[in-house]
């Protein structure tokens, strides 16, 4: 496999695992089209054309070493959750490594990141919440998060790339929606049928998850924030796993009278917090980085399974090999 093809089954998976469902992400696709053949020429010349084939601008490729017929074949990977010119320096010292693979968004995906923001909007609304409060609340933030990662270095990490020769991508939405999804598949409906209780009963079953055992162990395993154990759980909603980074605090009271009693998050603020509190919703906080790890893990399942099929059918048997850095931990569900 190459590196547009691993680029390819990042989207692919992330599309299929988007709680819009496919036709709703087809429809996001379709209204940028639209909106590109509204513009004028010189606009569309600055228009980024990724986006009307990619509905995550904040997962992409950054580098292509020898782009001639697409870059040459990878067998072995470096996979981080955050990659900086530390990491790359770290691939040179390991060796052979023909590809670097980062979580959280870099370059023109980090300036790119408030595009997959209007996404939380959706999962709110298929919570319950309506779409026009969701996305009126959304509205601003998405514009603060917008101006936020404007002054960053962006290219810091896909220089070091470029200068010292790696090819380099990034899945970071496509994996959160993996993590959702798997996260959605264990809580509702739960795997012995019955509905659970209590929040203790929730942070129970978080913890038989491999990502999260592992973060047990080194103190970051699953929490609540907000809430006690004893509280009982109501709707849970997995608002706050996918859709960038953390939503408008304004929409906890929204949600609780959409009905949610508990949110699954991956991290919270003490602004989020607080206006939790007041609207009487429990925050489990299942981990950052553990599910970051997880959502990572889904995709990189796949992407063995297939290197695996195609090297038994090319008769080189030689599968991807991974190498963790970067606080990833890599667990094979394969
Ligand atoms: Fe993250």
């Amino acid at each position: 496999m190459k590196i547009q093809d691993i680029q390819n089954l990042s989207i692919k998976m992330g599309q299929e695992a988007d709680f819009r469902g496919k036709e709703g992400v087809q429809k996001f696709l379709d209204n940028k089209k639209r909106d590109f053949q509204k513009l004028s020429l010189p606009e569309q010349e600055e228009f980024d054309k990724e986006s009307l084939e990619n509905p995550y601008l904040d997962s992409r490729i950054y580098n292509i070493v020898d782009p001639s017929d697409g870059g040459k074949e990878i067998k072995k990977v470096l996979v981080g959750i955050d990659i900086g010119p530390a990491e790359i320096l770290m691939a040179k010292e390991i060796g052979n490594i023909d590809l670097i693979i980062a979580h959280h968004p870099i370059g023109k995906g980090l300036a790119q990141l408030a595009d997959v923001m209007g996404l939380q909007c959706d999962v709110l609304n298929f919570y319950g919440v309506p779409i026009n409060i969701a996305e009126g609340l959304m509205r601003e933030k998405i514009s603060e998060v917008a101006r936020g990662v404007n002054s960053a270095n962006h290219q810091r990490t896909v220089d070091a790339a470029k200068l010292l020769g790696f090819n380099l991508m990034n899945s970071h939405t496509p994996c959160d929606n993996l993590a959702a999804r798997f996260l959605r598949n264990l809580i509702d409906p739960p795997a012995d049928g019955k509905e659970i209780e209590r929040v203790s009963d929730l942070i129970d079953i978080l913890k038989e998850v491999p990502e999260y055992k592992e973060a047990i162990k080194i103190g970051v395993g699953p929490k609540i924030f907000v809430g006690n154990p004893q509280n009982r759980c109501g709707k849970i909603a997995l608002s706050e796993i996918t859709g960038g980074t953390e939503g408008s605090p304004k929409l906890y009271e929204k949600m609780a009278q959409a009905g949610i009693g508990t949110v699954v998050g991956m991290h919270v603020s003490e602004e989020h917090k607080k206006e939790a509190e007041l609207a009487h919703i429990n925050i489990v906080i299942a981990g950052h980085i553990s599910s970051d790890s997880l959502g990572v893990n889904i995709f990189l399942d796949e992407l063995c399974r297939q290197s695996r099929a195609s090297s038994i059918e090319s008769g080189e048997k030689q599968e991807i090999e991974i190498i963790s850095c970067s606080g990833f931990t890599r667990v094979s569900r394969v």
